[in-house]
C-alpha cells in the first residue's frame, strides 16, 4: 500500500530568522505557538555563502525545547560532523546531495547514529538525484530558494519537482516526509500542499511576525485539508 500524505500540515519554523540575542526565549515561544518541528539551518561559508551556527548552539537550546530538532546541514564535508550534531540533540539530520561524492555513505552514517536521515536538494538538482537513496531516507527536503539566506523569493519552478517526488515517494510505500524549504508564505502553502508537500519550513513568515501562533496557523490553513 502506498503511504498517504498526512492530513495535517507539519510546520517547521526556521531558527535562522529568530532573534539570535534571545534564542532561549525564541525556542520556548515557538513551541508554545504549536510549531511541529524546529528547523535548524547549519551553514559553513563554503557549501553556501553564509555562516550560521553549529552543534554548540543546538546543545545549548536542547534543554529549553521539546520539539524535534530538524537539522539541515548546508556544509561540505558533512560526514566529520554528523556524530557531533547527533550528540548535541538532532532528531533529524539532512545532508545535501550536492555536498559530496558519497551521499549514500552519509545517509548510512546518520541511520547508524539512530537519527532520522534526510536528503536535501538544491533548486537546480533534479528529483531523480534522490531515487537511488530513497530506501535509506526518512526525509526528502526540496530547496525552494537557493540555500544560504532567509527572506528570499519562493521559486515556483520547484512545484513540479515536488509533485514528481511525491509520486516517487508513494511508489516506495515508505513513510518519507516531503519537505519544502525557502520563501514559504501562506500564499504558496496551498500550492505546496496540493503538490504533495508534508512539511513547510518557514523562517521569515513565522519569526518575522509578532504573532507566531497566528503565523503557524495561517500556513496550516492554506492546506487543502484546512486545519483538520
Ligand atoms: C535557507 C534555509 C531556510 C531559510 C528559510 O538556506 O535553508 O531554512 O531559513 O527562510 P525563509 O522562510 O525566510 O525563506
Ligand atoms: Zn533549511
Amino acid at each position: 500500500m502506498p503511504a498517504k500524505t498526512p492530513v495535517r500540515t507539519i510546520v517547521a519554523p526556521s531558527l535562522l530568522s529568530a532573534d539570535f540575542a534571545r534564542l532561549k526565549e525564541e525556542v520556548t515561544a515557538i513551541e508554545q505557538a504549536s510549531a511541529d518541528w524546529l528547523h535548524l539551518d547549519v551553514m559553513d561559508g563554503h557549501f553556501v555563502p553564509n555562516i550560521s551556527f553549529g552543534p554548540l548552539v543546538l546543545r545549548a537550546l536542547r534543554a529549553h525545547c521539546g520539539l524535534p530538532f530538524d537539522v539541515h546541514l548546508m556544509i561540505a564535508p558533512a560526514d566529520p560532523y554528523l556524530a557531533a550534531f547527533a550528540e548535541a540533540g538532532a532528531d533529524h539530520i539532512s545532508v545535501h546531495a550536492e555536498a559530496g561524492s558519497h551521499l549514500h555513505r552519509s545517509l548510512q552514517a546518520i541511520r547508524a547514529l539512530g537519527r532520522k536521515a534526510g536528503v536535501a536538494i538544491n533548486p537546480a538538482t533534479p528529483a531523480l538525484a534522490v531515487a537511488p537513496v530513497l530506501d535509506l531516507v526518512d526525509i526528502v527536503l526540496v530547496m525552494t530558494v537557493n540555500p544560504g539566506f532567509g527572506g528570499q523569493t519562493f521559486l515556483l519552478s520547484q512545484l513540479a519537482k515536488i509533485a514528481a517526488l511525491r509520486a516517487m515517494i508513494q511508489e516506495t510505500g515508505r513513510p518519507i516526509a516531503l519537505v519544502a524549504d525557502g520563501g514559504i508564505t501562506p500564499a504558496v502553502a496551498g500550492a505546496l500542499r496540493a503538490a504533495g508537500t508534508d512539511v513547510l519550513v518557514a523562517g521569515t513568515a513565522v519569526f518575522g511576525t509578532a504573532d507566531y501562533a497566528g503565523a503557524i496557523a495561517a500556513l496550516r490553513e492554506q492546506s487543502p485539508e484546512g486545519t483538520a
